[in-house]
């Protein structure tokens, strides 16, 4: 699986956490910076791991930011990208079953690296359910075409 994973300043310790995790899952990473404390802006981030899943370069994303509001706010500005925040193990499970999520977004400085691990571990493992929850992204697909 390729993942394009994106991160601002507040971030990028966590993230290079999350890449070793990835690498070691034999996920296929595309790391899209930023990979310093100097400040940068999230949007940047957030649109470029959207653009390479829209464009097919990447299969899912990882976005995180200080608190993964900003990240969650972009992403789902982009049709296709259906992204979720996420601080728990359970939400990270359901969003991939229910909600078919393809961007798993972050806060780090909301939650450990621990928790960021365990909830990465169970978002890559998880897959959609398919059946009623089709007819739901029919209707959100619906609602990006107004
Ligand atoms: C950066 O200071 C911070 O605003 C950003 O990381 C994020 O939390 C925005 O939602």
């Amino acid at each position: 699986m390729k993942i394009a994973i994106g991160n601002d300043h507040a971030a990028y310790e966590m993230k290079a956490e999350i890449v070793s995790l990835l690498k070691e899952h034999g996920a296929d990473v595309i790391d899209m910076g930023t990979n310093g404390p100097e400040s940068v802006d999230y949007p940047d981030f957030g649109s470029r791991v959207c653009n390479a899943i829209i464009s097919g370069e990447a299969d899912r994303g990882i976005l995180i930011c200080g608190t993964g509001i900003g990240m969650s706010i972009v992403a789902n500005k982009f049709k296709g990208i259906r992204a979720a925040l996420c601080g728990d193990c359970f939400s990270a499970r359901m969003s991939r079953e229910h909600n078919d999520s393809n961007v798993l977004v972050m806060g780090a400085r909301v939650i450990g690296a621990s928790v960021a691990d365990e909830i990465t571990r169970v978002w890559l493992k998880t897959q959609f359910e398919g059946g009623r929850h089709i007819i739901r992204l029919d209707k959100i697909r619906g609602l990006e075409k107004q």
